[in-house]
């Protein structure tokens, strides 16, 4: 017999017809309550069984983990808890679990720690927490796609292997095919990459952007959505080595309409998750509160999850000059008590992500596009104003997470660009094809990238990026 997911399941009216389920076991109580998940939704369907119709070898093996096919009719619940529940004519146990190694894994029903489950990354998505997390993902990523299609972009895909520093900052993961023991040497000593596989030196991408800007210039409106890599040893909860970003890069914006699109696109995936996500947003949100009530009341969220997506949602994104900022953040109180670990003290220092914090918590309240950073601090193709001192620039700050966009109007003009290229060191040679393109019908054009799994973070309320991605990638450690 086919079998019905339960998602659908607990959205019929109970008839006098069987169906069939099929899933695993998450408990089985006073011989007679079997609570099944499929992962199709948060919810679990009660299956009651009278158990003196099964064999006893049967009941023995209906234990929490284990996979089961059940058969039945769908009935109102006489108990507390659910609406529906499936009365079992019978049950198939498709695999089994023994309860003495269940106890040792987080599957056994008890509140385990995430870093806990992070250790069982095989086993967490069967995890209520995770499995919300894991859905949320699967619908914000179909999300990106919907807007950026239902817009007119088109949708490439950059290269995972490439020769070039994207973000010129030297954060890349090699990839060689030569023996690491024994490479072959050239006349100086130094490995000869001329003879490994692609006959130059070759890194995981730290970003697709340059691949991007060059079909935005035969395509127009273009994004990628894919996997890239930095070796930075960065162990934050924000920063992962291997992450997923999106990077819309767009034919004739300016800075004013990329920091539109950011605020538009933005607001737009996580209105899809408020309406496609209710389930699962609700058992986080719920799972926020309970975790809130161990805080002193100062830690405590002022506001609930799905009040904080509205908030985002329904309020404009203020848009602040980099120089402002600095004039804020300068003369605010945690700075002139120094508390800031890195304090501020002029025009020209970079932001870390106590200030970052500090002007979209405690300032503005609100998300804020800050623009028109020093150009000293910021990636060679971003376009330099007319000061010759900022560069267009612009970074979306959000509440709890810091940075979740980071983008800029490039630089068009050939000679500029040649010229920052030159004052940053990044090789001409290597990025030949990349100065081509203003060379060959130049033009205002801009983009951005948004990191996913910030993303992910700020719409499941979860604190550690390392608990939005099936598999973390991260300092020391590359498991499962
Ligand atoms: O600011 P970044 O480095 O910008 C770029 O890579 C540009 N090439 C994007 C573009 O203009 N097309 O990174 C963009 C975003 C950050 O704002 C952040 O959300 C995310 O990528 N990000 C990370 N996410 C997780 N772990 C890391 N190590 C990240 N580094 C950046």
């Amino acid at each position: 017999m086919k079998h019905t997911e339960i998602v659908h399941v607990l959205q019929t009216e109970p008839t006098i017809n069987e169906l069939t389920i099929r899933g695993w076991v998450r408990s089985f109580r006073s011989n007679r309550f079997i609570a099944v998940n499929d992962g199709s939704t948060i919810k679990n369907l009660q299956c009651v069984i009278n158990f003196e119709n099964f064999n006893q070898d049967q009941l023995k093996d209906i234990t929490t983990g284990a996979c089961v096919e059940i058969t039945g009719v769908l009935v109102k619940s006489q108990g507390q808890g659910q609406t529906l529940e499936v009365q079992v004519s019978s049950i198939d146990i498709l695999g089994t679990a023994d309860p003495e190694q269940v106890k040792l894994t987080i599957l056994s029903p008890k509140r385990h720690s995430l870093e806990k489950l992070r250790e069982q990354a095989h086993l967490r998505v069967r995890t209520n927490t995770f499995g919300a997390v894991m859905r949320l993902r699967s619908k914000l990523s179909f999300a990106v796609h919907e807007y950026f299609q239902k817009n007119g972009f088109n949708y490439m895909h950059t290269p995972i292997i490439t020769g070039s520093d994207a973000e010129g900052a030297g954060e890349m993961f090699k990839v060689s095919a030569l023996d690491p023991k024994n490479p072959p040497l050239d006349d100086t000593g130094n490995v000869n990459y001329k003879e490994d596989f692609f006959a130059k030196e070759t890194n995981l991408t730290v970003s697709g952007q340059l691949e991007a800007e060059t079909f935005a210039m035969g395509l127009g409106k273009v994004y990628t959505f894919g996997p890239t890599f930095r070796a930075e040893n960065s162990n934050t909860s924000r920063h992962l080595a291997e992450f997923w970003m999106i990077e819309p890069e767009v034919a004739f914006n300016d800075l004013a309409d990329n920091m539109d699109l950011a605020e538009d696109f933005i607001k737009y995936v996580i209105t899809y998750a408020l309406e496609n996500c209710q389930d699962d947003l609700l058992f986080l949100e719920q799972r926020l509160i309970q975790e809130d009530k161990s805080k002193p009341m100062a830690e405590r969220q002022e506001m609930t999850l799905r009040e904080k997506l509205h908030f985002v949602v329904d309020n404009n994104f203020k848009r602040v000059s980099y120089t402002e900022a600095i004039d804020i953040l300068k003369n605010c109180k945690p700075n002139k008590k120094k508390k800031f670990k890195y304090p501020i003290d002029q025009w020209g220092a970079d932001l870390q992500s106590e200030h970052e914090r500090f002007l979209v918590e405690k300032h503005f309240k609100c998300p804020v596009i800050l623009f028109d950073y020093p150009a000293t601090i910021k990636a060679f193709y971003m376009r330099l104003n007319e000061d010759e001192k900022t560069v267009r620039a612009m970074d979306v700050l959000f509440p709890g997470i810091g940075e979740i966009v980071g983008g800029s109007q490039r630089e068009e003009r050939y000679d500029v660009l040649k010229q920052k290229m030159k004052a940053m060191d990044i090789s001409e040679e290597e990025l030949y094809w990349y100065l081509d393109l203003r060379k060959f019908g130049t033009c205002t054009h801009s983009g951005f990238g948004l990191g996913f799994e910030r993303l992910v973070l700020f719409v499941t309320g979860m604190g550690n990026i390392r608990d939005v991605i099936p598999y973390p990638r991260t300092p020391g450690n590359a498991e499962f």
